[in-house]
């Protein structure tokens, strides 16, 4: 009896997994650890199928007794969060049946997520090929002498193409910064230089829309602006993605403000070991149930908007790796048509 028990956890150990004996009938006769706390320590003595109901339990015990066959069953355990399991059942003697349930979530979730990757950037692909195979076949044909046809379609052809390219670098630059996620910068930064060059690029594009672009900071003298560990060109490409936003999404002829200040936790207190940049704007204030969810890739509020503007819905997705390859946070707060997002990066010591 001792050497049978032995076995048992030998084989459990060994497979590191929740772990159950039953007898011919499914009654469980021993449980590791691992299954006493995914089923409960009741479980002694009970008839396994009755913890887990699965339809095919008992034709499946039935062949591992009778046959000396392995069977796999799949099962979700309908918890708060539904989990995945493989229930394994191997003959163990001629009366006893093993059973090892095989936690699968992990594996499903993250399949589950890159098809839907998938089907997202194909989706998004999908429309200006779509438009561009148009475009080509009325110039082929109907439109193939008509010069003004041609002057007003090659403009959207272009923008078209330009769109599809913006995806795909996008697409690369978030491989690229999920990839160095675990290295941390080393370079010291001057994150006041970075954003007035920003900010430099980008006011044609302001200056469209009538929009104003300031910048203001708790250090007078700029040079006396603390530096940050950072990587240069990466955070040029944060507050490159955040100031494209405020301006996108401002309402013609408002403000945008770059404020840089000492960090302060989400009490308020100040955080002398890190700095903060905000970024405001003056557009339609976001939902609550967005808010949480823009990081995502591809999540827009109003995908056509977004996309009427050349956006890919990748910006906030790229910018919360960089940041978190900074060891920094990103804050958004929208109300009252004001909408502020605010990063806080750890200072160079
Ligand atoms: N300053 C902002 N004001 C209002 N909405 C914003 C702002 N910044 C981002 N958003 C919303 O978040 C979405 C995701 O932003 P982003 O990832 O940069 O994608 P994109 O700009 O390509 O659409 C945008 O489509 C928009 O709906
Ligand atoms: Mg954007």
């Amino acid at each position: 009896m001792e050497e049978f028990v032995a076995r048992f956890n030998n084989l459990a150990r060994l497979i590191d997994q929740p772990s159950v004996l039953v007898d011919r009938r499914g009654t469980v006769v021993l449980a590791s650890q691992g299954a006493f706390e995914l089923l409960g320590h009741h479980i002694a003595g009970q008839s396994f199928d009755g913890f887990i109901r699965h339809p095919d339990f008992v034709a499946a015990l039935q062949m591992a007794l009778t046959q000396d066959q392995q069977t796999d069953l799949l099962y979700t355990r309908m918890e708060q969060v539904p989990r995945q399991f493989e229930i394994r059942l191997a003959p163990f003697d001629k009366n006893h049946v093993f059973i090892a349930l095989i936690d699968k979530t992990l594996e499903r979730s993250v399949e589950r997520i890159q098809s839907e990757f998938v089907a997202n950037v194909s989706h998004e692909l999908r429309s200006p090929l779509t438009s561009l195979s148009g475009f080509i076949e009325t110039l082929m044909g109907p439109a193939a002498d008509d010069k003004q046809a041609q002057e007003k379609f090659f403009p959207i052809m272009q923008s078209e193409a330009t769109r599809m390219q913006r995806l795909i670098d996008g697409l690369l630059s978030l491989s690229r910064f999920e990839a160095e996620a675990h290295r941390p910068p080393t370079d010291a930064v001057d994150l006041r230089a970075i954003i007035d060059e920003v900010v430099a690029i980008k006011s044609h594009m302001a200056d469209g829309r009538n929009i104003q672009i300031a910048v203001t900071s708790e250090w007078e003298d700029a040079t006396q602006t603390p530096l940050v560990r950072g990587d240069r060109d990466e955070l040029l490409e944060v507050f490159h993605n955040l100031l494209e936003n405020a301006v996108k999404y401002s309402n013609e002829g408002s403000d945008v403000v770059f404020a840089l200040s000492q960090g302060r936790d989400l009490a308020g207190a100040t955080q002398d070991d890190r700095i903060r940049v905000q970024v405001t704007n003056t557009g339609p204030t976001i939902a609550s149930q967005h808010i949480s969810r823009l990081t995502e890739r591809f999540y827009r509020i109003d995908e056509g908007r977004s996309r009427s503007m050349g956006g890919s819905g990748l910006g906030l997705a790229i910018v919360k790796h960089i940041l978190n390859r900074h060891r920094g946070r990103l804050r958004i707060t929208s109300e009252n048509q004001q909408t502020c997002v605010s990063v806080t990066l750890p200072t160079e010591r």
